[in-house]
């Protein structure tokens, strides 16, 4: 099991994921999840963008998100701290899901997936992560990771509308991570 809450407090104030950035210039919707946002650093960009959010996630720690907004800010953020596997989640215009969706438990994966896509309004949007089998990571216990055909199957009753494979060297040139960062619009 990862360290979610030291993670969360070294991330802290990292810039925003860069599907988010790019699909908000794009893009003005009303509503957003951000599923598994850790310290907030998407929640945060997009309650500055007059977006409201909910922001979920297993460890929620709200002051790293309310900490750096505003008191009209705050009124956009709401919070539900617990697994999403189990949560269930209101209709939204957008599902944020970035570096998360791989710590889904291997056999809730798909019915997560659905949920996601049962969540979205009527042309609404995923941006978020899957990580590719050929992710280091995959090697431990317990990722969810999909090959590229197995993660463009997932996005079927989505258009897709950005799809970029990023892969990252350590510094010590010891772990690569491989993930396909995505922006898919469901079909009506
Ligand atoms: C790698 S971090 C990514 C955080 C943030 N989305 C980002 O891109 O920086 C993964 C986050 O997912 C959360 N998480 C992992 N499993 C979860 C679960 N089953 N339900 C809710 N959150 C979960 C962790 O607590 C952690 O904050």
């Amino acid at each position: 099991m990862m360290d979610w809450e030291e993670y969360q407090r070294v991330t802290y104030g990292e810039p925003p994921s860069s599907n988010i950035v790019t699909f908000l210039t794009h893009q003005n919707p009303k509503t957003a999840i951000d599923l598994g946002c850790g310290c907030g650093n998407d929640t945060v960009y997009m309650v500055k963008k007059g977006i409201n959010v909910i922001a979920i996630d297993l460890f929620l720690n709200k002051n790293y998100i309310l900490d750096r907004l505003t008191e009209e800010e705050k009124e956009r953020v709401s919070f539900i701290e617990g697994n999403f596997e189990e949560i269930e989640l209101p209709k939204t215009d957008v599902v944020v899901a970035n570096n998360s969706l791989a710590f889904c438990s291997l056999n809730n994966f798909e019915k997560l997936w659905q949920k996601i896509y049962d969540a979205l309004n009527d042309k609404g949007f995923f941006v978020g992560h899957f990580v590719s089998k050929d992710d280091i990571r995959t090697q431990k216990n317990g990722i969810c990771s999909f090959t590229l055909e197995e993660t463009k199957k997932h996005l079927e009753n989505y258009y897709i509308v950005s799809f970029i494979e990023v892969k990252k060297e350590r510094k010590d040139k010891q772990e690569e991570s491989d993930i396909f960062s995505i922006v898919a619009q469901k079909r009506s």
